[in-house]
């Protein structure tokens, strides 16, 4: 069995609900017909309701940028899963860099959402990624495996097309810095060996690994010509329908 491809759009903290709509539209009908790849969107909340209907009917996956573990309560500023189902999500992004940094998510934060996420039927898409500290200290698989494995604390996975893993190098969000497809390759397969360890190399081998950091048209091509990187999780480049059409059409 073969991983299928899954192209992520995350519009972060971009597009008012009109411009969701607009930009959502675009990209339902860019992604007709494309049956060996997975295209998915994960707008701001506030626009979630307007892009499930405009992309109804289209092969568009609609995700949330974050999900509460809870289903109801008081959780002020937060969104539950059973919310999001109702508003058409089927995934989560979960443990992105920016909730870990500005917003001081912690692993055993970020792993109650992944739980969460799995319970009410969400595929969750954990993020991990080392900074450029990190990295420069040598430090880069250390803290991949710390955040795999806290993050993935006690979820159990026997599919494994329900969880998906974004390996984004903090250093290279937003900068236009890409980690070269050696550097991505070599990531992605430590994270791949140790999921082996976790589960069991068959639920591994088939679990999605996405790779994201200024993924852009110019250097998608390569980037998912490795081995282990089973996708790209895109930021800047998803908020243009010309460029993000260029990526899910990635060669
Ligand atoms: P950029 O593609 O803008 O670097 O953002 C990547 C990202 O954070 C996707 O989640």
């Amino acid at each position: 069995m073969q991983r299928k491809p899954l192209i992520a759009g995350n519009w972060k903290m971009y597009t008012t609900a009109a411009e969701a709509r607009e930009l959502a539209a675009a990209v339902a009908e860019a992604s007709k017909g494309l049956s060996d790849r997975e295209v998915m969107i994960a707008p701001p909340y506030t626009a979630l309701p307007v892009v499930k209907e405009v992309v109804a009917g289209s092969n568009l996956k609609l995700a949330a940028q974050n999900i509460c573990w809870e289903e109801k309560g008081a959780f002020t500023g937060e969104i539950s899963p059973l919310m999001l189902l109702e508003l058409g999500c089927s995934m989560a992004i979960i443990g992105h860099s920016e909730r870990r940094h500005i917003f001081g998510e912690t692993d055993a934060l970020i792993n109650k959402r992944v739980a969460g996420a799995i319970k009410f039927g969400l595929v969750p898409v954990l993020c991990i990624g080392e900074t450029l500290d990190e990295r420069e200290g040598g430090r880069t698989m250390q803290v991949l495996e710390q955040q795999v494995r806290a993050g993935l604390a006690d979820i159990v996975v026997t599919d494994p097309a329900k969880i998906v893993v974004a390996y984004e190098p903090v250093w290279a969000i937003g900068t236009g810095k890409t980690a070269s497809e050696q550097q991505a390759q070599e990531a992605h397969h430590f994270v791949r060996d140790l999921l082996a360890k976790i589960y069991q190399k068959s639920i591994a081998s088939q679990i999605r690994i996405l790779y994201g950091g200024s993924v852009n048209p110019g250097n998608v091509d390569v980037l998912m010509s490795q081995e282990d990187v089973d996708g790209a999780l895109v930021g800047g480049a998803a908020l243009s329908a010309e460029s993000f059409t260029r990526i899910i059409n990635f060669k």
